[in-house]
């Protein structure tokens, strides 16, 4: 890859709260959603959990002169609702404190701030019962208060806020699947979550509008997911189309075109009535935004059910097969094509500005005798992705920028402490941070504005 990015092109990496933060008992924060399901026992690899991860909460300093010395522009964090809001209604104005120290502190070093608000680190208190948490209805006005709150103590200093992060995960890994908190399984449960995530995402932009300094960005981030069919079998197009619509269309279409899309609702009508939908609801969710924000991993490969193979979550009507090639240490298929074929779909369907909010890969890092990870294939899958927006911006996506997944080594959700993510090496027992070789190659993209 030789030709650059365009002038201005916004160059980051992200983080999420519960993974890094950790101080889970500080200054008034209550229990959140994973506080609860990495305590389960069985839920996470190795039963981690957050309750130290990278110490961040009281590293952060260290952190953003980290982020500064690597020469990266911008840093997508999110904001702990339970340090905010610890019972999900009431402010601690000490949680809110710690963002403003971490907003000042990175204005102080020249990073450019962007928050993400739900991160899906949910207060525990909100989730009570059998219908708690995102299946009741009440959670899209808790959330937007949450926004209020947020938006009116950071807002005159950070200049962009997303709504959610990957709504996808919390619906259906977290009421369809299991594997996320609150770990319900039930596909009908799915589509309830589903829409009350778009409601809340609906009710905080609009808030968030009359809160923030005109100029202020509001966006939502996405793992949208680049279905292939497995052949051309009618059977198979029809299992990628419908896996389309529950993955993707559930969330786009009302957010960005005004409405769920029929074939949805009729497709899923076995599982749910959407008796969840109010009139009414597809104005509030439809709100304008200045960008949508787009994680991407992986690729998807999808065919008509069929047995022995994993069933797409939330849904009968469409199976998994494997991408055959390279697999990073997830299991997942590296195919970098996908990316730009995603954001260029997005460009042809909604015509939206772009930022890709995370990518990048666990690798099986290990350190050498001097403690330094050379992670080459963390490069290699690096270089892919980032021609892969090249390619995308070259084929007319207006995509504005990019956020490498992730600063540190952390805690990667169900799979605890042993996938590594970071660009900066964590070592778990000292808290000590260490620069990877991708972390030098990155400095030297940013630099260039272009891989070398
Ligand atoms: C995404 C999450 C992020 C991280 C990466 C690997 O789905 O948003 O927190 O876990 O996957």
């Amino acid at each position: 890859m030789t030709s650059s990015f365009p002038e201005g092109f916004r160059w980051g990496v992200a983080s999420a709260s519960y993974q890094i933060e950790g101080a889970v008992a500080a200054d008034g924060r209550g229990p959140s959603i994973w506080d609860t399901f990495s305590h389960t026992p069985g839920r996470i690899d190795g039963d981690d959990d957050g309750d130290v991860a990278c110490d961040h909460y009281h590293r952060w300093a260290e952190d953003l002169d980290l982020i500064r010395s690597l020469g990266i522009p911008a840093y997508r964090f999110s904001v702990a609702w339970p340090r905010v809001m610890p019972d999900g209604r009431t402010v601690n104005q000490a949680g809110l404190d710690f963002y403003d120290r971490l907003v000042d502190g990175m204005l102080e070093r020249g990073i450019d701030p962007l928050l993400t608000l739900y991160h899906w680190d949910l207060p525990q208190a909100l989730d009570v019962g059998e219908a708690g948490g995102w299946l009741d209805r009440d959670i899209a006005d808790r959330f937007a208060d949450f926004a209020v709150v947020v938006g009116k103590q950071l807002g005159d200093r950070v200049p962009a806020i997303t709504t959610l992060n990957e709504p996808w995960c919390s619906a259906y890994l977290g009421y369809a699947k299991g594997e996320h908190a609150p770990g319900r399984t039930s596909s009908p449960l799915a589509y309830r979550a589903a829409h009350h995530l778009n409601l809340a995402h609906g009710r905080a932009a609009a808030a968030l509008r009359s809160t923030l300094p005109a100029g202020a960005e509001v966006s939502v981030t996405l793992n949208l997911q680049q279905v292939q069919a497995a052949s051309d079998r009618p059977e198979d197009l029809a299992a990628a189309a419908h896996a389309d619509l529950v993955a993707n269309r559930i969330f786009l279409d009302p957010m960005l075109r005004g409405g769920y899309p029929l074939e949805l609702l009729e497709q899923t009508a076995h599982l749910t009535d959407w008796s969840f939908v109010a009139d009414g609801d597809a104005e509030v969710i439809c709100q304008p935004l200045d960008f949508l924000g787009v994680n991407f991993y992986n690729p998807v490969r999808i065919c008509a059910p069929a047995a022995g193979l994993a069933p797409y979550p939330g849904t009968d009507r469409a199976c998994f097969v494997d991408i055959p090639g390279p697999h990073t240490v997830m299991g997942w298929p590296i195919q970098a094509s996908g990316l730009t074929d995603l954001l260029l779909r997005v460009q042809r369907d909604h015509g939206i500005p772009m930022m890709v909010t995370e990518n990048g890969t666990a690798c099986a890092d290990l350190p050498d005798g001097q403690g330094v990870v050379h992670d080459l294939d963390r490069i290699d899958y690096l270089h892919q992705h980032l021609t892969a927006v090249r390619d995308a911006i070259e084929a007319g996506a207006d995509v504005r920028g990019y956020y490498l997944w992730t600063l540190l080594d952390n805690f990667e959700w169900a799979w605890g402490y042993d996938k590594r993510f970071g660009i900066v090496h964590v070592d778990f027992d000292t808290l000590s941070r260490t620069p990877k070789d991708s972390a030098r190659w990155y400095a030297d993209v940013i630099a260039r504005n272009a891989p070398p």
